[in-house]
């Protein structure tokens, strides 16, 4: 039985383009993206493809060649479980914020509201894929709600975890390193499987489509963050010991990324690495290692959120210290928000971590991000809880022009990697600045020389002086 209906539960930064690509590879197969949320399906729908409420590369000519052929965008959750014999489920697994396990492990209850409502409306046999990113052996839970239902319909789960990274979604789902597909060992469970490399072999090399066992499906995904983050707070580690030593970090990635074993890539100091998934993913390892009684394993991943949380503060410490101990009253301005660049997400970024921090020394931001919405911007400092709505719109200010943000400022600092932060008239903006005009690179991207010569004192995240 070849699937002909797909239903993806969850119409976020995954569901989205993940299903916009299957739409597109597949024509054959008509997906249906459902969510709760109206608005963001009305995005999805929207006339205006930069309407779409997830901005990627690329994904707008996607939207296109598929939406209304074989991709719909839909509220009625109940009618496409009901017609498909595959479901994915792609909604959001927060950090608990509340009870047991609260700041550590992932909240499930959105997928468990899921799994009773395919159970509820499942009228035949489904295969349901976990496309969110699960603690490992969510699917025996996933299993117990939907075979107790008594209605007589036979389910399968299978385990996809998705590896794309924002900035580049589309790319990475075009042609992915891997796709991984976990499930059962039994007759049953390997047909399911077969089902969905099928879907995927439709512009996957076969030979990039590795099936395991569920476990090692739903542990592969954490562990590929957690490896991930791990690669960013070494190099980050050793960013601060370089400052202090005159080496250069990005001479010292270059030279252990050549060993053939370590490899060139995320080996990029910053200001810290941000995005919905990198500490929530590896803060639920940890919690998953302590119910296991691993508390070694636990606290050698909890330092690599330490360190990310360390390099986050002493980015916003140095500035502080470097503008003579006092920010107070002091015009910062803040060259991105995003938690990377060629996205709009800023989940877990770093510069609300460092705003947060200056606005605690009284300093007044003014950001400027190409993508970020205003309104986005004090929803991420509100959620901090750190001081009222009233004072958070006090203390940053938002800007539509990167000059008019620079203006009069003592410092620029450099948050998200923006490839237009390259381009600018950095002349203009010295003349504009208070001097000494200092520069802070928290991404390394900025020429070096060409500030220097221009007057600036130009401080980069990893380089001694
Ligand atoms: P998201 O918050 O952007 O989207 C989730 C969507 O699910 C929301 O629109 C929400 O309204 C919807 N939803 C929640 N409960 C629902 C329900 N019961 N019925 C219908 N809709 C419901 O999240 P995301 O970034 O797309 O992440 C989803 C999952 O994928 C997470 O587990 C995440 O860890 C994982 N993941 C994310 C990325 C990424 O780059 N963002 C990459 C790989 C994996
Ligand atoms: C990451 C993984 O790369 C994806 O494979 C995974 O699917 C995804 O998480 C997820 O599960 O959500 P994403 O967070 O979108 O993707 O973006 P990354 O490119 O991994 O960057 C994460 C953060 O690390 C960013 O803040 C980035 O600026 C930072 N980073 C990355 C560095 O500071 N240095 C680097 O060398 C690389």
């Amino acid at each position: 039985m070849a699937v002909k209906h797909i239903c993806c539960i969850g119409a976020g930064y995954v569901g989205g383009p993940t299903m916009a690509v299957i739409a597109q590879k597949c024509p054959d197969i008509k997906v249906t993206v459902v969510d709760i949320n109206e608005k963001r399906i009305a995005a999805w729908n929207h006339e205006d493809l930069s309407k779409l409420p997830v901005y990627e590369p690329g994904l707008d000519e996607v939207v296109k060649e598929a939406r209304g052929r074989n991709l719909f965008f839909s509220t009625e959750v109940d009618k496409a479980i009901e017609e498909a014999e595959m479901i994915f489920i792609s909604v959001n697994t927060p950090t608990k914020t509340y009870g047991k396990g609260k700041g550590m492990a992932a909240d499930l209850k959105y997928i468990e509201l899921c799994a009773r409502q395919i159970a509820r409306v499942a009228k035949s046999d489904k295969i349901v894929v976990e496309k969110s990113t699960l603690p490992v052996r969510t699917a025996s839970a996933i299993k117990s709600i939907l075979e107790n239902t008594g209605n007589n319909v036979n389910f399968q789960i299978l385990s996809n975890p998705e590896f794309l990274a924002e900035g580049t979604a589309i790319q990475d789902l075009h042609a992915p390193d891997r796709v991984l597909i976990g499930g059962e060992t039994s007759a049953e469970g390997e047909r399911a499987i077969q089902e969905l490399v099928d879907v995927y072999s439709q512009w996957v090399p076969k030979e990039n489509i590795l099936t395991t066992n569920v476990w090692s499906s739903e542990l592969s995904k954490l562990t590929a963050n957690a490896f991930l983050a791990q690669r960013v707070s070494s190099i980050n580690a050793l960013s601060e010991l370089c400052e202090k030593t005159g080496a250069d970090v990005n001479e010292v990635a270059k030279a252990i990324g050549m060993d053939s074993r370590i490899g060139p890539k995320f080996l990029k100091s910053s200001v810290g690495f941000g995005g919905s998934c990198f500490q929530k993913d590896i803060l639920n390892l940890v919690y998953i290692a302590k119910t296991y009684g691993l508390n070694e394993v636990a606290d050698y991943w909890e330092q690599v959120i330490i360190m990310n949380d360390h390099q986050k503060r002493r980015f916003a410490n140095n500035i502080v210290s470097t503008l003579y101990n006092t920010v107070s009253g002091k015009k910062i301005a803040f060259l991105g928000w995003a938690f990377k660049k060629d996205t709009n997400d800023t989940r877990e970024s770093a510069a609300i971590y460092v705003a947060d921090d200056l606005l605690n020394e009284q300093a007044q931001i003014a950001a400027y991000d190409p993508k970020v919405e205003e309104e986005q911007m004090y929803a991420d400092l509100d959620y901090l809880n750190t001081r009222s709505a009233d004072e958070n719109r006090q203390g940053l200010s938002v800007y539509r022009d990167p000059y008019e943000a620079c203006k009069d400022a003592h410092a620029v600092a450099v948050l998200t990697e923006w490839e237009e932060f390259k381009e600018y008239d950095w002349k203009r903006i010295y003349d504009n600045m208070q001097k000494p005009a200092f520069v802070f690179d928290g991404r390394g991207i900025l020429d070096k020389k060409l500030l220097n010569n221009l007057g600036f004192v130009y401080y980069r995240i990893g380089e001694g002086a």
